[in-house]
This record gives structure tokens, C-alpha cells and sequence, in this order.
């Protein structure tokens, strides 16, 4: 239950154990077709250029900056966390310059600094920021951001490693041109595959490069040899078979529950452990629209050692949870309920194991009253459900 890689499915992990074929053989070559339609599917796009990156999603990121940037390239970087650091990293290493747009860790990415920078850079081709960021569980409004972006003719990468799968991402619908993510957040799939989907824009700006991508195994263009439609697929690099065996059949639970089934799960565990939390005393970092179901970040009351709870809950209940970072270290909690994860029993066993904790250490707080909160969360939004049913 901390920030990912979070509990595989069991399903996940016994298609992984199956046995390893070639990367050219006809069987697996069609589970590459398969993929790549449910990460389609997952995307919610059209775009032909969606496949797995055979790394984590650092990879993702990668890929999208160093096949869309261009030395010399001015790129508006949106940073409200640690991972739009990480984008600022990239631009500078494509021998780009990155004009940084700073917001607050916990608040969300403003609109308005955005388009603020871009009418001082004329220059700017691309924008960058992250969904949601899992640092601090805020959400940014990504359909806004690419919309301002695309106003002032840049294209727009969006981060989505711990969106995909937990809360709405409308690829298509929303305009975006780079989007990637990673395996093991709310797709239930271990670490280390990063599904990414490029647009038709996005694909003239790499077909139109003055310069050679300057990494050889993420130029795509190359990795297209492999991925690409059609029989004429030729070796790029010895896929990880069944790491692969493994996304697909995390696709396939995705599409089994439904995409918008999926999403509305993360919400609804999510509220049940927002009031449980809540019952307890404690409290949210990030603004109620602005917070992510999957990722939730919570502050550590005046007088708790914020370790020692961290610690008691991996020692007496196998509960990992994450802790804070950058300017939030040791101030917060970062509870995830994502994907496989994401589920009543965790809640509860959550709610219960950190109630008995925090009361050791002398917090105090109403005993029982989390669980009964959850519970009469679950409960209303099963009334909400059954009064939708009934129209
Ligand atoms: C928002 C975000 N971007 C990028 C990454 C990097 O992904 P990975 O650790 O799989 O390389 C992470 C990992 O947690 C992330 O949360």
C-alpha cells in the first residue's frame, strides 16, 4: 500500500511462469498485436504508436523526450513534485533548454503560470508535466493543460505511470501526443514495462528531426522494426518475454472489470478510507478535487514519529506504506490504493493496524470509529449504486 510497485495480481504473476518463447515466434508476435489493441484500449486511443517500452517508466519518460526534443529546443517544464525534476533532467540532457513552471508540492499544475510562460517563450515547442503526481497525490487537469499547449503550437508529453489504470486518461479525446506510463502502479503488473502512445503529430515531429535520436535503443523509429504492423518484424532487442506475458494479462483483467469500473473501484475505496482517516483525526494533503484515489497523502499529527508508525505497520502487519519526500519528508504519509490493491480489505486491515498503532504512541483518537466511517462509506455508495440502477 505505499506509492508502487503495488500488489500483483495472482493472475498477473502466474501467466509469467509460463514458458518463454522466441521474440519472433508466430504466437508471441500476435500476443504483441493483442497488447498493443488493450493498450489502446487502456490509453483510450487510436494512435498506432502504442506499445511497451522493454524498461520502467524513467524508460517512458525517455522515450518521449529524447524522440521529441531536439537540441536547441526550448520545452516548458511543469514541475509540482519530484517527477517533473526529473523531466527538467531530460530536457537538459536532449541539449534543450527547459523553462520551469513551479507550483506548490500538493497543489496541483496552474493553468494560468502555464500560459504565462508560454506567451514569454514564443519560442517553446513543447510542454511537459505530470498527471498525477506521486509525490503528493494531486491530480492536474491534464485535458486543460494540453489544450493551452496546443494553442500556443507545442506539443504536449503527459506522465501517467500512476494514473494509468486508477483515474481517467482520454488520450484521444484530450489531444495528448507523448503519453507514457508503468506497469506496476494501477495496471497490477510488476515493475519494469512502460506503455507508451504517440499521435500523428508527434510522429511527423520525430519523421522531420534535424538530428539522430541520441539514444539507439529508445529511438523510435528503430524500436518500430520490432513493434511495427504487419510480418516484417526484424530483432531489435530480446523482448522480456514474460514480463510481457505478464502486462498482457494485466490488460486483460483491465478489460474483464471495464475501464470505467476500474476507475470507479480506486474511487470508492478511496472515500472509504479518506472518511476512515478522517474519523481518526488526520488529514489531507492535497485539496478534495485535487486528490488522486490511488495516491493518498496524509499528514503525520503533531507528536507521532512518522518512522516508527512506518515501521510497526511493515513489522506487525506486512503494510508497506510510503513516506514523504523533498520538502514533504517526514511531514506526511503517502498511502496507495492502486490497482490489484485497491480493495475493502486492505481499508479496513489499514485503518484497524494504524488505529492500534498511533494509539500506542499516545494520539489520541475515538477507537473504532475508522472502520465504522469506511464501512458507512462503503454502504452509501452501494445505496448510491443501486438508486443509479434503479434510474
Ligand atoms: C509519476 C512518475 N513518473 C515516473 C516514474 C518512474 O517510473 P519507474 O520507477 O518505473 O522508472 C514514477 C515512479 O514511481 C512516477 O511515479
Amino acid at each position: 500500500m505505499g506509492p508502487g510497485p503495488s500488489d500483483v495480481d495472482p493472475r498477473v504473476l502466474e501467466a509469467m511462469a509460463r514458458p518463454t518463447i522466441g521474440h519472433l515466434d508466430p504466437l508471441f508476435v500476435d500476443m504483441m498485436d493483442e497488447l498493443k489493441g488493450m493498450l489502446q484500449y487502456a490509453f483510450r486511443t487510436r494512435n498506432a504508436l502504442t506499445l511497451p517500452i522493454s524498461a520502467p517508466g524513467s524508460a517512458g519518460m525517455e522515450t518521449a523526450f529524447v524522440n521529441l526534443v531536439e537540441p536547441g529546443d526550448t520545452v516548458i517544464v511543469c514541475q509540482n513534485g519530484v517527477f517533473g525534476g526529473r523531466m527538467k533532467e531530460n530536457v537538459e540532457r536532449c541539449g534543450a533548454t527547459p523553462v520551469m513552471v513551479e507550483d506548490e508540492w500538493g497543489k496541483p499544475v496552474d493553468p494560468q503560470k502555464l500560459e504565462d510562460a508560454l506567451k514569454a517563450h514564443p519560442e517553446a515547442r513543447t510542454v511537459a508535466f505530470v498527471q498525477a503526481e506521486t509525490s503528493t497525490g494531486a491530480e492536474s487537469d491534464t485535458r486543460t493543460l494540453v489544450e493551452i499547449a496546443h494553442r500556443h503550437d507545442c506539443l504536449a508529453i503527459v506522465d501517467t505511470v500512476t494514473a494509468l489504470g486508477g483515474t481517467p486518461i482520454e488520450t484521444d479525446a484530450w489531444g495528448i501526443d507523448a503519453v507514457y506510463s508503468g506497469s506496476q502502479k494501477c495496471l497490477s503488473c510488476t515493475p519494469g514495462l512502460s506503455p507508451v502512445s504517440f499521435s500523428e503529430a508527434a510522429i511527423a515531429r520525430i519523421r522531420n528531426r534535424k538530428t539522430k535520436v541520441q539514444s539507439w535503443f529508445l529511438d523510435l523509429n528503430l524500436v518500430m522494426g520490432y513493434w511495427g504492423e504487419g510480418a516484417k518484424r526484424a530483432y531489435h532487442h530480446t523482448a522480456p518475454i514474460n514480463a510481457l506475458y505478464g502486462l498482457h494479462e494485466s490488460l486483460v483483467l483491465l478489460q474483464e472489470e471495464g475501464l470505467e469500473n476500474a476507475w470507479a473501484r480506486h474511487r470508492r475505496n478511496h472515500e472509504a478510507l479518506r472518511d476512515g482517516l478522517e474519523a481518526m483525526g488526520l488529514s489531507f494533503v492535497v485539496a478534495p478535487e485535487h486528490r488522486l484515489p490511488q495516491l493518498n497523502a496524509v499528514r503525520v499529527p503533531e507528536g507521532v514519529d512518522e518512522a516508527t508508525v512506518r515501521s510497526a505497520l511493515l513489522s506487525d502487519y506486512s503494510i508497506e506504506i510510503g513516506a514523504g519526500l523533498g520538502p514533504l519528508a517526514g511531514r506526511i504519509w503517502r498511502i496507495g490504493l492502486m490497482g490489484y490493491a485497491s480493495n475493502p480489505r486492505n481499508v479496513y486491515l489499514l485503518l484497524s493496524a494504524l488505529e492500534a498503532i498511533l494509539a500506542a504512541q499516545g494520539y489520541a483518537l475515538p477507537r473504532g470509529a475508522a472502520v465504522d466511517a469506511a464501512r458507512a462509506a462503503y454502504a452509501s455508495g452501494n445505496e448510491n449504486l443501486k438508486t443509479a440502477a434503479n434510474g
